[in-house]
């Protein structure tokens, strides 16, 4: 049996700061102890956007507190940690350094093993965290930087089922409510407005509706918002509030077709699953109540187990990190050397294609 193991975990590829102290039991079991995030929303909203100078030093001056946070947080020393798991990809470069360097820097200083780990891969093992999900089950990654069907096999094993040609869906959220005029990050502004919207005045299109690969596009729903909105512009608060429903339809329309897809070809492949097949949901855009109650309807349709984290846990946080980091040490994997370097591209299927168009933000989960 793996003995009891406990891991610091950290987390600085994007906009958040994060430190965690994740412990393995026996058993299998994970328990969070702490789990720290510091959003630098703020310092960004301005820009509208992410400005990676901005972050990478705001990781710089928060980290070293958070990671204090989280260790004395976690009532226990530097001594009592068993490994240090970084993100060291894929990600705003600056920031990875930042955070790459500073689990280096201790787990040098402290003779502990380190563990560079994939971000994505954080996110894809978060429901063996949270709810002990055996292997194989379907990942949908759905954030500002990635929208992704992904297979988890097993720890290290991943195929990329789908993956977006242009932008990511938060990305669509986002860019749809700077076009409106909504604040951000769009994605809760267009969801608050759309909630007393008529989702039926705008007919938009549903992107890749139909199509046997299960990959998405979000480009032309975006033009096709602004050309809407032109055409009826100035705005009143009611036109905004039509486009937003309507968008958000669009979307989720768009998710039923691909997902359903996904989850069809999962039955065909794994058609004996222990306890049944699964779809679980990461990324800040899984906090759309329109879009779960979609992948709800689907999952029940389907016969699939829905799971979605805890929103802190479904966006960007060290204790995924520090998970991925503890189910590789409990399989006996080797850690990191300490020439390891960042990398702002890292798929997770190395055996996937980097797709035409794809790839602006595409760095970023
Ligand atoms: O995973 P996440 O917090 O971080 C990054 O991608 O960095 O995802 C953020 C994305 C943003 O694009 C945001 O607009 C979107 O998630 N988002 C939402 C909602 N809340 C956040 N999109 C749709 N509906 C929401 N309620
Ligand atoms: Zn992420």
């Amino acid at each position: 049996m793996t003995p009891f193991l406990r891991i610091l975990g950290i987390e600085t590829s994007c906009d958040e700061t994060a430190a965690s102290v994740v412990v393995r039991h026996a058993d299998g079991r994970g328990e969070i102890i702490s789990d720290v995030v510091l959003s630098q929303l703020e310092e960004h909203s301005a820009y509208g956007g992410v400005v990676p100078e901005i972050a990478a030093r705001a990781h710089v001056e928060a980290l070293d507190t958070l990671i204090e946070e989280a260790l004395t947080g976690a009532g226990v020393a530097l001594a009592d940690i068993d490994a240090i798991a970084a993100t060291s990809g894929p990600g705003l470069i600056g920031g990875l350094i930042v955070g790459l360097m500073t689990g280096k820097a201790i787990a040098m200083a402290s003779g502990k093993p380190l563990y560079a780990i994939n971000h994505l891969e954080g996110h894809a093992l978060t429901a063996r965290l949270t709810d002990g999900l055996a292997f194989p089950y379907l990942m949908l990654l759905v954030s500002g930087g990635h929208t992704q069907l992904i297979l988890v096999r097993g720890v290290g094993q991943y195929e990329r089922w789908g993956t977006t040609i242009d932008d990511a869906l938060g990305e669509a959220f986002d860019k749809t409510a700077k076009l409106l005029g909504l604040p951000y990050p769009g994605g809760p502004a267009v969801e608050k407005a759309a909630a007393h919207g008529n989702a039926d005045r705008f007919a938009l299109p549903r992107p890749m509706v139909g199509e046997a690969r299960l990959d998405f596009s979000f480009s032309g729903l975006k033009t096709a918002v602004r050309q809407a909105a032109t055409a009826i512009a100035p705005l009143s608060e009611q036109d905004i509030a039509d486009i937003c429903a309507s968008f958000q339809k669009a979307v989720s329309r768009t998710l039923k077709d691909r997902i359903g897809r996904g989850l069809q070809r999962f039955l065909e492949e794994f058609p004996l699953v222990d306890g049944g097949p699964s779809l679980v949901v990461a990324g800040g855009v899984a906090a759309n109540q329109e879009i779960r109650r979609t992948l709800q309807d689907l999952c029940d349709k389907h016969r699939f187990r829905f799971i979605a984290p805890p929103l802190q846990l479904c966006t960007d946080n060290a204790a995924m990190i520090a998970w991925a980091g503890l189910e590789r040490m409990a399989l006996g994997m080797e850690p990191d050397s300490f020439d390891t370097q960042p990398r702002s591209r890292w798929p997770l299927d190395a055996q996937a294609q980097t797709l035409i168009g794809f790839g602006k933000r595409g760095a970023k989960a």
